[in-house]
């Protein structure tokens, strides 16, 4: 394939080749693609930055997770995932993965659109020597932090996008589901940070208690809307009829994980009938 045609397409592939399989080969210097990196958590885990990727004479804005030093399936799982979202009528972020040197190893990182302004427009404060993103004032606010500021219930539009991006993370069975793991992009909510928990959540939907207020919100809700959520989990479940989401699936070698998609929608909907969420 000629590198030359190719464009970022946050579409889940891996540079360069684009075909959903294991990079075997780096792509170059970490430092040659990355500019502008302004730190946003810092883990002894993984780093997570805001920078621009330049590729291919473009200069993209981005957010990156890694490095990760091995290959391992949550890299995979995260871009996957993020594909799914629109047939859930939810928001993608738009994932590539890379394999690129870091100090002398070829290393994976996530590679995420950035809806923001850039790496160079956001506010940041100093803290231990390093300068990184003032978390309080950026444009993509943490569900944790608009909560503080905002009042859920007056926000129907961002309160249903939130509920159902709970619904859809007990579907691919995320684990860490919390109100850091869910960003406010103007009116639009992102679930970002899934990782495969491996089973059924069993209507357990967060791994860490949100405030008092925010999961009354969230019961008084799921009550409320009772069966226009019910209507709604039918439909998801009329996916697997549909090509487009087989051909996903299939791109990503997880045509097995359609099977537990659709039994945990099917038991959803029994937790739901029967008021089973734990909050
Ligand atoms: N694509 C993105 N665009 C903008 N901000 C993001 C994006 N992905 C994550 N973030 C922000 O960065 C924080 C850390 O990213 P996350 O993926 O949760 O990594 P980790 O928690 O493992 O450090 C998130 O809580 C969110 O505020
Ligand atoms: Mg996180």
């Amino acid at each position: 394939m000629l590198l030359s045609n190719q464009q970022l397409l946050f579409n889940g592939t891996y540079l360069p080749y684009q075909n959903h399989s294991q990079s075997t080969q780096s792509i170059g210097k970490h430092e040659d693609f990355f500019s502008h990196e302004i730190f946003m958590n810092i883990t002894s885990k993984t780093s997570t930055y805001y920078a621009y990727f330049h590729y291919l004479k473009t200069k993209y804005k981005v957010f990156v997770k890694g490095p990760f030093k091995t290959w391992n399936d949550n890299i995979l799982y995260q871009a996957f995932v993020d594909e799914l979202k629109p047939f859930f009528g939810l928001q993608k972020i738009g994932i590539h993965i890379a394999k690129l040197d870091y100090k002398g190893k070829p290393l994976f990182y996530l590679i995420m659109r950035d809806f923001g302004d850039g790496a160079e427009h956001y506010p940041t404060k100093e803290k231990d020597g390093v300068k990184r993103i003032d978390k309080d004032k950026i444009p993509i606010l943490q569900m944790n932090r608009w909560l503080r500021a905002n009042d859920l219930e007056k926000h129907p539009e961002v309160l249903k996008q939130y509920v159902d991006i709970l619904l859809f993370r007990q579907i691919i069975e995320s684990s860490d589901t919390n109100n850091t793991n869910i960003i406010v992009n103007g009116n639009k909510v992102l679930s970002v940070d899934e990782n495969h928990k491996g089973y059924f959540l069993e209507g357990k939907l967060y791994s860490h208690r949100p405030t008092k207020v925010c999961a009354a919100i969230v019961a008084t809700y799921l009550k409320k809307n009772k069966t226009q959520i019910s209507e709604q989990l039918k439909t998801w479940k009329k996916l697997w009829e549909s090509q487009a989401f087989q051909q996903r699936l299939n791109a990503f070698g997880k045509t097995i994980f359609m099977q537990k998609v659709l039994e945990n929608i099917e038991k959803l909907v029994i937790h739901h009938q029967q008021d089973q969420w734990q909050l």
